[in-house]
């Protein structure tokens, strides 16, 4: 029987208590993971293997002190191993392929650096849940950007033209004979990249509406000596899509359009007959009660990135703030009321955060 006191339930008090008190511990390692991320010390410590605090620090050309308490901080909360008896930590392979491998398709090493943008928006959120409104994506800054295409990246390059495009045969064919491809809401560009490479007699290009991510996208094409092959274009595809495609991919995209609607509209008209639109959304449900118990433990992550970000720099911009959580139901009818009769769902088990949609006109 639990201790009771007034018909409280104190062992559920306790119980509930370790579980806010281990998201403070969280919340307060993620500062640690950011500084990580600045510094390479994911990456040092996966390629030195079993080290002492004092070789760390010595590798790293770094503070001792600080770097045995970031150790040990490390230690604790279970993404380094320590060795009590010979005093080294390390970073084992299979934590380094989420923190350290930046091609893995688990990185996440990026993330927390992204996180620092939510922090400093509390206010302004505070703001927006009092007055309505939201917070612009140009609030949101260089990191934070740099952090989500380090954050996307690897998966195109592993998955984008090896498994997802050869997913839909005909417009894999036509890109391989030379089509054109668009990538709308491109960001950084990463996807661009992929597919000029992945598909070299194709014609790519990225549309965004956000200028800071179309000169990224450039830098980074020139980075990757594809920008003869490429073109980026600031667009808001809301007033049409230029020319016609075999494929016109959304990735990550469609939940954080101000406006969805005319914007898919668009994006069917620029469609060639045969041509499909494809889309990546969050592996989350539309509605509630599946959150809660997502299998996956997704539910909290939709709905908090919605307000930090996804939602909320829609309603800043005036748009409908449909959220991350969109869910299969939301997307086939917004698909079907935008011109898109044929709505074919694709699950890639490599990749079990996203769910991808295939639509054609
Ligand atoms: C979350 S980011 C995704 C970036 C990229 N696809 C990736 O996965 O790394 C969403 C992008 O969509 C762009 N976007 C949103 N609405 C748009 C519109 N109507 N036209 C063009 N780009 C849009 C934003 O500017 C932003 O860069």
């Amino acid at each position: 029987m639990s201790a009771t006191t007034s018909g409280i339930d104190m062992e559920s008090v306790q119980r509930f208590a370790g579980k806010v008190f281990a998201d403070l511990t969280a919340e307060q390692m993620g500062p640690l993971s950011a500084v990580a991320d600045r510094l390479g010390l994911f990456q040092s410590l996966a390629e030195l293997g079993a080290v002492s605090a004092t070789e760390f620090a010595r590798h790293t050309g770094l503070h001792e002190r600080y770097i045995r308490e970031w150790l040990s901080a490390m230690a604790c909360h279970g993404y380094v191993q320590y060795d009590n008896a010979n005093e080294t930590f390390r970073l084992p392979p299979e934590h380094a392929m989420v923190l350290a491998d930046s091609e893995s398709a688990f990185y996440l090493g990026s993330t927390f650096s992204m996180a620092e943008a939510f922090w400093r928006h509390v206010d302004q959120l505070a703001d927006a849940f009092r007055h309505g409104g939201g917070i612009p994506q140009s609030g949101f800054g260089e990191r934070f950007w740099c952090g989500f295409e380090r954050f996307t990246g690897p998966a195109f390059r592993r998955f984008l033209c090896q498994q997802w495009i050869p997913a839909l045969p005909s417009v894999d064919a036509a890109l391989r004979a030379g089509g054109s491809a668009a990538d709308v809401g491109c960001g950084n560009g990463q996807a661009v990249l992929v597919l000029a490479r992945g598909y070299p007699r194709a014609t790519v290009v990225g549309y965004d509406n956000f200028a800071p991510a179309i000169a990224a996208a450039i830098t980074n094409a020139r980075a990757a000596q594809v920008q003869d092959r490429v073109r980026f274009e600031m667009r808001d595809v809301v007033q049409g899509v230029p020319g016609t495609f075999d494929l016109i991919t959304l990735f990550d995209v469609l939940h954080d359009m101000p406006h969805p609607k005319p914007a898919l509209e668009s994006i069917a008209h620029a469609l060639r007959p045969g041509g499909t639109c494809l889309v990546a959304e969050f592996n989350v449900f539309g509605d509630l009660a599946h959150n809660i118990e997502h299998p996956l433990g997704l539910g909290a992550f939709g709905y908090s990135v919605s307000i930090n970000y996804c939602m909320t720099q829609a309603l800043a911009a005036g748009g409908v703030g449909t959220g991350s959580c969109m869910g299969e139901e939301r997307i086939r009818a917004l698909a079907n009321e935008s011109g898109f009769n044929s709505v074919q769902r694709l699950d890639f088990p490599e990749s079990p955060f996203n769910v991808f949609y295939a639509l054609q006109p």
